[in-house]
């Protein structure tokens, strides 16, 4: 486990382009953090990092972006809007959280944890928390990414 203190957009962008460069193929990046902490900013340099030139925005609403232009094609997800694990398998997600052909990022992936009696952590995922400390300071915590 690895912590980073973020002073900065611009300092968790670096970090995630960071991450972007070292991805390889089948990472699922569990990104947890309140709303606002900066999952998405943290998306937009991990995309940068992967040579996507494409605007990455929050799929809040549509769920899933694809992205296909960089090194390895990199689903972003956003679970905020599902509840349980069962709408998550019904809106066709669950296939990217586990061994994807390239990347996945996921923002609110606890989404994935409720609404199972027994629910293990799943093995392969890297896990990132992004705790908002300041007006402009995250402690971002991160577990399974080389720094
Ligand atoms: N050190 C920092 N790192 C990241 N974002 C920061 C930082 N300081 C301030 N911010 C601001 O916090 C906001 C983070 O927004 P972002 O959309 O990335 O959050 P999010 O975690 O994806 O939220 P949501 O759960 O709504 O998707 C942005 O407005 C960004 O400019
Ligand atoms: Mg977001």
């Amino acid at each position: 486990m690895a912590t980073f203190i973020s002073h900065s957009p611009e300092e968790t962008f670096a970090l995630g382009e960071r991450w972007g460069r070292l991805a390889q193929a089948g990472w699922v990046v569990a990104l947890q953090g309140d709303l606002g902490a900066g999952k998405t900013q943290l998306v937009k340099g991990f995309a940068c990092g992967l040579g996507i030139a494409a605007r990455v925005v929050s799929p809040t609403f549509a769920l899933i972006h694809q992205h296909h232009s960089g090194r390895l094609p990199l689903v972003h997800l956003d679970l905020y809007r599902l509840e349980t694990r069962a709408q998550i398998v019904n809106a066709g997600l669950d296939e990217h959280l586990f061994s994807p052909p390239g990347v996945t990022v996921v923002e609110w992936p606890e989404r994935w944890l409720s609404g199972g009696a027994v629910v293990p952590m799943p093995a392969g995922w890297r896990w990132v928390q992004i705790l908002q400390t300041g007006e402009s300071e995250r402690n971002i915590t991160y577990e399974g990414i080389e720094s």
